[in-house]
C-alpha cells in the first residue's frame, strides 16, 4: 500500500447502485423471472467478455456499437510466445447467448427459449439514462424453423409477453413501435435505393453518414445529427422494399396483436442500430425518459446462427434496459415503498445478553421477519436511537429478568405502547 490517502470515485459513465433503488431493481428482477416462467423461458449465464469478433461478425462492423463503443483490449497470453487475442466486454447479449446455443448445441436438449440478467458495456457518452456500465434483462427464442421459431406467432407472443411484464411492474404507459427491416434480399435492394439517393446529398451530411452511405447506407438511419434529420426524412422506406413473404408475416404479426389486445404504431424509421436484424423490429418507448426514450428494443434476427458459424435458426429477442425501466417507474413509486424495513430491532440489555438476543433474533430471523440486532455495550437511550434509526417497527428488550421470565418488553417505537410477550408468540405478535 502507498501513502497516498486521496479518495477514489467511480468511473464516469459507471455507477453505485445503493438502497433503496436496490429494492426497484429487485422488483423489477423478481416480477421478470415470474413472467418468463409463465411462458417457459429458462435463464442462461454467458461470459461477460468474448471474443471480439463474436461482435464484429454478430453485431456488424459498420454499426456504432462495433465501430466506436466497444472496450476491447489485445489480451495476451502468460508465455511470451502465446498469441495475443483480442477480447472486449460485452456490448449486448444476443451475439453471446447465440454463440453458446452454437457451441453446447442447445437444439438437442431443446433449450431454445432462454434469458439473461446482467451488466453490458458501451463507450457512450454519458447522460440520464445512458451509462458505460448498464443492465439488460435480455431473452431469445430460437431454434430450428421446423419448430416454429420463424413463425409471426413467435414475434407476438414475445410482444405480448413484454407488454404484460411492463404492465406488471406498473409500467402502463408504454408505446409500441413496430416495424419490419425484410430480409437480406430486401434490404439489399433498398440499400442500392439509398446509395442512389444520398448520393446528391451526402455531403450536407455528417461524417458519419457520408461514410454510412457509402458502406452500409442502412445505418444513415442511426444517425441523431439534427441538421441530417431533414434529409433522412426525405429518404426511401424498407416498407416499400419488403417482399411477399416478409410483407405477409409482418401483417401476421400486426394481425395477432391486434387479436390479442396489444396497441402498437408503425414507425417506418425503426431499423435499429444492429446489422443482425431481418424482419421484425421493435421498441417499447416512455414518455417520461426524454431523449433517451426507448426502455427496450428488439427485434428478429433469422441469419445470426449461420453468421456465427452455426445451423440455420431463426430467432426472436429483446433487451430491456433495467437502468431506464428503474428511471421510469422512479417517477411513480418511490423505491421506500417496496423496501422492507426492519420488523423489530432486538435490544441485548446488559453485559452477557448478547448471547440471549442472538438466540431470538435467530428464532424471529427463521419466521421470516426483518430484524436488527445491537449490542449490549449500548446504553438503553443508544439502542432506542440505533432502533429508530434503523426503521423498526417494534423494539424487543433482551435483558436479564426477561430472559430468565422468557417473556420479552416489545414497544411499539411510533406508538409508545409497550407489552411483555412470551417467546413462543412473539413472530405472531411482531407480525400482526
Ligand atoms: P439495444 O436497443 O441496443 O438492443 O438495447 C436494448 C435496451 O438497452 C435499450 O432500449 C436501452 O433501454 C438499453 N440501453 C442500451 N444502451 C444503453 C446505455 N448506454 N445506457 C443505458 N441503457 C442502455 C440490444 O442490445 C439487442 N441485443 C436487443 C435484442 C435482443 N435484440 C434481439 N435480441
Amino acid at each position: 500500500m502507498t501513502n497516498d490517502r486521496r479518495m477514489i470515485k467511480a468511473i464516469r459513465g459507471t455507477r453505485d447502485l445503493l438502497p433503496p433503488d436496490t429494492a426497484l431493481w429487485n422488483l423489477i428482477e423478481t416480477t421478470a423471472r415470474d413472467v418468463f416462467r409463465a411462458y417457459n423461458l429458462q435463464e442462461i449465464r454467458t461470459p461477460i467478455f468474448e471474443a471480439t469478433e463474436l461482435f464484429a461478425r454478430g453485431v456488424g462492423e459498420e454499426t456504432d456499437i462495433v465501430s466506436k463503443e466497444m472496450f476491447t483490449w489485445e489480451d495476451r497470453g502468460r508465455a511470451a510466445s502465446d498469441k495475443a487475442q483480442s477480447l472486449t466486454l460485452r456490448p449486448e447479449a444476443t451475439a453471446g447467448i447465440v454463440r453458446a446455443y452454437i457451441e453446447h448445441k442447445l437444439w438437442d436438449r431443446g433449450l431454445n427459449k432462454l434469458f439473461c440478467v446482467g451488466p453490458m458495456f458501451r463507450r457512450e457518452r454519458p447522460q440520464k439514462g445512458r451509462y458505460r456500465q448498464f443492465y439488460q434483462i435480455d431473452a431469445e427464442v430460437i431454434g430450428p424453423a421446423s419448430a416454429g421459431s420463424d413463425s409471426p406467432a413467435r414475434d407476438a407472443e414475445i410482444l405480448e409477453m413484454l407488454a404484460t411484464l411492463l404492465d406488471r411492474v406498473g409500467l402502463t404507459e408504454w408505446n409500441l413501435e413496430l416495424n419490419s427491416v425484410g430480409c437480406p434480399n430486401d434490404r439489399a435492394r433498398f440499400n442500392e435505393a439509398l446509395r442512389k439517393a444520398l448520393g446528391p446529398v451526402k455531403d450536407k451530411m455528417c461524417v458519419d453518414c457520408q461514410r454510412r452511405a457509402v458502406t452500409n447506407p442502412l445505418r444513415v438511419f442511426d444517425c441523431k445529427v439534427p441538421e441530417d434529420q431533414p434529409i433522412i426524412d426525405k429518404l426511401p422506406r424498407i416498407g416499400q422494399f419488403l417482399d411477399e413473404p416478409c410483407r405477409q408475416h409482418f401483417e401476421a404479426v400486426q394481425d395477432i396483436l391486434k387479436g390479442v389486445g396489444i396497441p402498437f404504431h408503425i414507425n417506418d424509421r425503426l431499423v435499429r442500430g444492429f446489422d443482425y436484424y431481418t424482419r421484425t423490429a421493435f421498441e417499447f418507448t416512455h414518455g417520461g425518459l426524454g431523449a433517451q426514450n426507448a426502455i427496450l428494443g428488439g427485434g428478429r434476427y433469422d441469419g445470426l446462427s449461420e453468421a456465427l458459424g452455426g445451423p440455420p435458426a431463426p430467432g426472436i429477442g429483446f433487451a430491456i434496459g433495467e437502468d431506464r425501466l428503474v428511471l421510469s417507474l422512479q417517477e411513480k413509486q418511490s423505491a421506500e415503498s417496496v423496501t422492507r424495513r426492519p420488523a423489530a430491532y432486538v435490544a441485548p440489555l446488559g453485559a452477557g445478553m448478547n448471547r440471549e438476543a442472538a438466540r431470538l433474533a435467530r428464532e424471529l430471523r427463521r419466521q421470516d421477519l426483518v430484524i436488527e440486532l445491537g449490542d449490549e455495550s449500548f446504553r438503553l437511550k443508544k439502542l432506542f436511537e440505533t432502533a429508530t434509526k434503523a426503521g423498526a417497527k417494534y423494539i424487543l428488550i433482551v435483558g436479564e429478568n426477561e430472559a430468565k421470565a422468557d417473556s420479552f418488553a416489545l414497544k411499539n417505537l411510533a406508538t409508545g405502547e409497550q407489552i411483555s410477550v412470551p417467546r413462543a408468540e412473539l413472530a405472531n405478535k411482531i407480525r400482526a
